[in-house]
C-alpha cells in the first residue's frame, strides 16, 4: 500500500512539473550547427565523432548497444551529459560515454543536444526478427503495452506513459522518449535502475555512495522516479516492454504529426 502511494504522490508531482513544458520551445537550448560539427567530425583528439556509435541518423546501433538520440528531447540529452561528466552515470556498455562527456564544454553539450533533437530521423525501431535470430531472448510487445498504458499497479508500476507520453514520445523537459528506442538499450537501462533501486532504494546518493556503485547500476534519475518503477518490473515484463517501446510510435491516430517537444 504504502509503495502504491509514493507512486501515486510521485505521479502528481510528474504532472505538475510536465504542465508548464508543451510551450516551451526548448530545442533553442543550444546552437545546432555547432552541434552538427561535433557529432559528425567530433572534437580534438579527445572527442571522437558521435555518429561513430550513434550512426548519421542518430539512430543508435543495437549491436553495440547504443541508443537512439535522434529526435531525443534535448534537456534531457544535456542532462545525460552532464552527469556523464560528473560521474553520476558510467557508461558500463563501452565505457566511452564519461570520457567523451568530460571533453566537451558546457556549451558544447548544449549545441550537441539541440542537434540530435532536430534530428527527424524516422521512428523505425529495433529490428525484432534479427535479434531472436542472433539469440536474444525478445519479450511479447502485446503484455508490455499493457504496462506502458496501464501499469501494473497490483506490481506497484504505475503506467509509463503517465510520465513518458502516449507510446512513449516524451512529455518534454525530463521525461525523455523512449518509444522507438533501441531494444538492446531500453532493456539494458530499465534492469540497470532495477540493480540500482536493489542496491540503493530510490534515494538521491551522497558522493560516497556514488562511488560504490557497479555496473549495470543507474542512479542518476532525479529523486529515483525510474528506480522507484523498475524495482517492481521482471526480466520477462522488462523484455515485454522493450519490444513494444522499440516498435511505438509518436503518432496518433487520425494525427501523423509527433510533438515537437
Ligand atoms: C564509442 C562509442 C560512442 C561514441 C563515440 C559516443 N557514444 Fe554516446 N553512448 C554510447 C553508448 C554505448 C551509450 C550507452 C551507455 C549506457 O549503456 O548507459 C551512449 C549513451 C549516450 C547518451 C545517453 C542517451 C540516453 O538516452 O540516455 C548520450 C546523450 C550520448 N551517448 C551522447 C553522445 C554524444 C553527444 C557523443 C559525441 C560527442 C557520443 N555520445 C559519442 C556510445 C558512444
Ligand atoms: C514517475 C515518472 C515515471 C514513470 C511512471 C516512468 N518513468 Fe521512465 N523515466 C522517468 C525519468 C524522470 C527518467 C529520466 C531519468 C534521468 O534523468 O536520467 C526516466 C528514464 C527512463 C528510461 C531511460 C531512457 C534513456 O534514454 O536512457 C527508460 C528506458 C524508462 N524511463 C522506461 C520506463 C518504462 C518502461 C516505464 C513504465 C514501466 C517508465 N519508464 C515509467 C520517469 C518515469
Amino acid at each position: 500500500m504504502k509503495r502504491i502511494i509514493s507512486v501515486i504522490s510521485l505521479l502528481t508531482a510528474a504532472t505538475w512539473l510536465a504542465a508548464p513544458i508543451a510551450a516551451s520551445a526548448e530545442e533553442d537550448i543550444g546552437n545546432a550547427e555547432h552541434g552538427r560539427v561535433i557529432y559528425q567530425l567530433g572534437k580534438g583528439d579527445a572527442v571522437p565523432a558521435c555518429e561513430g556509435c550513434h550512426a548519421p541518423d542518430g539512430l543508435g546501433d543495437d549491436g553495440i548497444g547504443s541508443p537512439r538520440l535522434a529526435y531525443q528531447t534535448s534537456s534531457y540529452v544535456l542532462k545525460q551529459l552532464v552527469d556523464f561528466s560528473k560521474d553520476l552515470r558510467t557508461d558500463d556498455t563501452m565505457y566511452q560515454m564519461n570520457d567523451i562527456a568530460k571533453g566537451l564544454t558546457e556549451q558544447d553539450m548544449k549545441d550537441v543536444a539541440a542537434y540530435v533533437h532536430t534530428l527527424k530521423t524516422p521512428y523505425i525501431g529495433s529490428n525484432l526478427d534479427q535479434l531472436r535470430r542472433d539469440g536474444a531472448e525478445v519479450g511479447d510487445p502485446h503484455k508490455g503495452k499493457m504496462i506502458a498504458e496501464y501499469g501494473a499497479l497490483a506490481q506497484g508500476v504505475a503506467a509509463c506513459q503517465s510520465c513518458h507520453g502516449f507510446h512513449g514520445r516524451s512529455a518534454g523537459r525530463m521525461y525523455p522518449a523512449i518509444g522507438g528506442q533501441n531494444y538492446v538499450y531500453l532493456q539494458h537501462e530499465l534492469t540497470s535502475f532495477r540493480n540500482g533501486y536493489q542496491k540503493f532504494g530510490a534515494a538521491t546518493l551522497s558522493k560516497d555512495q556514488m562511488g560504490e556503485k557497479e555496473d549495470n547500476m543507474r542512479v542518476n534519475d532525479y529523486m529515483g522516479q525510474m528506480r522507484a518503477i523498475a524495482a517492481n518490473l521482471s526480466d520477462e515484463d522488462i523484455a515485454n516492454l522493450a519490444a513494444f517501446l522499440t516498435l511505438a510510435k509518436p503518432t496518433t491516430a487520425g494525427n501523423p504529426r509527433a510533438p515537437s517537444h
